[in-house]
């Protein structure tokens, strides 16, 4: 095993069921500039481990921490985090030339308040993230599975939903976008169903990006949802 590829856990969350994964296995090259980003941005990758993240070390004591679960080729992670740098990003895929692009765009503009992670969040969100520690979690057109037989590798499904409740704050947001319609219905349902989220669709907002996907998607005449949902508190 090479040293990188101990960074990464594939290994099972214990959310969905065995061998159940949410993304699909790609293998694209990896380019030279994201090679080199790995190796010199390595200060700013969090290995995958077993104890939770301290997110007061990385990011300092007030600062709200986002998760974003599959970044991509991290363009619009950047973009982000270079506009609100009082936000600290734990920007997490498992595509390791995306990250490398992503920790390239990091040094390129010196961003200070991204972390990034090679692995499942799934796996992250179990083990390395304290309950109730996030202020919010994004997640821009996620693999949309949309045969009926891959519904079970959906990343918004009942067990996530749980999980992702409980590693936020109360009052804590998830902020989804998608293009494909089926999907967008199948988000709002599963969050109707689950009594700790309230909220829906919104208008896109002015400071989301567009993502690589999503350009496509538009070039393509699809249309795109952008929904947003809070934790409540347990009554
Ligand atoms: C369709 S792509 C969208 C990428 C990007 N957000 C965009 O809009 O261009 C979905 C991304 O989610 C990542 N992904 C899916 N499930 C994941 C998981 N459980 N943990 C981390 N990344 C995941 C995939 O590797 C892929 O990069």
């Amino acid at each position: 095993m090479t040293e990188r590829a101990d960074l990464r856990s594939h290994g099972p969350s214990g959310i969905l069921r065995p061998g159940i994964r949410t993304y699909k296995p790609r293998r694209t090259r990896i380019t030279e500039r994201q090679e080199r980003a790995l190796q010199q941005q390595a200060a700013f990758i969090i290995p995958v481990g077993t104890s939770p993240i301290d997110t007061i070390a990385v990011w300092g004591i007030d600062v709200p921490v986002v998760m974003e679960i599959g970044f991509g080729d991290g363009l619009a992670a950047a973009e982000m985090a270079a506009a609100d740098p009082t936000t600290g990003l734990l920007a997490i895929d498992v595509h390791t030339p995306g990250v490398g692009g992503l920790l390239a765009r990091v040094g390129d503009a010196s961003l200070t308040n991204v972390r990034v992670m090679e692995a499942d969040a799934l796996v992250v969100l179990t083990r390395m993230i304290e309950p109730g520690s996030l202020h919010g979690v994004r997640t821009y057109f996620p693999d949309p599975w949309p045969k009926a037989r891959h519904h079970k590798r959906r990343i918004v499904q009942s067990e996530v939903l749980d999980l992702v409740h409980s590693r936020l704050q109360v009052g804590g947001s998830w902020h989804l976008a998608t293009d494909w319609v089926e999907y967008a219905d199948w988000i709002r349902a599963c969050f109707g169903e689950h009594p700790g989220w309230t909220g829906g669709v919104i208008d896109r907002p002015r400071w989301r990006p567009v993502t690589r996907y999503e350009r496509r998607a538009l070039h393509d005449g699809r249309m795109i949802t952008d929904l947003v949902f809070r934790t409540v508190a347990a009554t």
